[in-house]
């Protein structure tokens, strides 16, 4: 399989991009690495990154940013900086990504636990998480070609556990394995319009 893994040389996109890359052709794409260069919140930078790389098999994603901080401290711009990355980031990938898809191909995207357990000063962040996850269901039942469109919403992982483990009190992050298995039953099963949560 032709497999595009956008993120692919971040905290968890290392790790799924390792796994992928024992049995498929992977490419990685990144904002400042990777062997294509892309800024998802750019619809031109995505038009151009599929014109680089031509038909997939798999497009999976795992990047796009939100601003995190006390509800009363963001800006209406603060806002838009999630809703173009890892809002519309994500819609575009797949409304202009379902066009270089091989039948059958899948588009895996991500969001993470805030959209469902939200902690402090993530207004933002937990809103595009939502909106994605609504996304995703909607969008694929329009896919045709046997396209299919699904979600990896992961907990805090173990990596990135001493980052972020004061805004997450008590939280009990979730294996590099867990959340890498969910990226590859997108990939390689069968599941469609689906949203895999991955808790510890
Ligand atoms: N870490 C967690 O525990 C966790 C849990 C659940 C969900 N998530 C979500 O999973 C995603 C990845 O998280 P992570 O911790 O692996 O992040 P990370 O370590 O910061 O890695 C993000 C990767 O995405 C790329 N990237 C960021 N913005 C981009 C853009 N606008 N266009 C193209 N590439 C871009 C970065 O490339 P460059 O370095 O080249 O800029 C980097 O390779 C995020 O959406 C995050 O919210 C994370």
């Amino acid at each position: 399989m032709k497999i595009l893994i956008i993120g692919g040389n971040g905290t968890i996109g290392k790790t799924v991009t390792e796994r992928f890359k024992a049995d498929h052709d992977v490419i990685v794409a990144g904002r400042s690495s990777g062997e294509v260069r892309v800024d998802i919140s750019s619809s031109e930078s995505i038009e151009m990154m599929f014109a680089k790389i031509g038909k997939l098999d798999a497009i999976v994603n795992i990047a796009g940013d939100a601003k995190w901080d006390k509800f009363e401290n963001l800006s209406e711009e603060d806002f838009y900086i999630g809703i173009r990355s890892k809002m519309m980031g994500q819609v575009n990938l797949v409304r202009i990504g379902k066009e270089y898809m091989n039948d059958g191909g899948s588009i895996t995207l991500t969001t993470g636990i805030l959209a469902d357990d939200p902690v402090d000063m993530t207004t933002s962040a937990a809103m595009v998480n939502g909106a994605i996850q609504s996304f995703t269901k909607a969008v694929a039942l329009e896919m045709d070609r046997g396209i299919r469109v699904n979600v990896v919403s992961a907990d805090l992982v173990e990596d990135a556990f001493e980052k972020y483990k004061d805004y997450f009190p008590g939280n009990t992050p979730v294996s590099m394995r867990k959340v890498t298995d969910a990226y590859v039953k997108c990939v390689l099963g069968k599941i469609n319009g689906e949203i895999l949560r991955v808790r510890a």
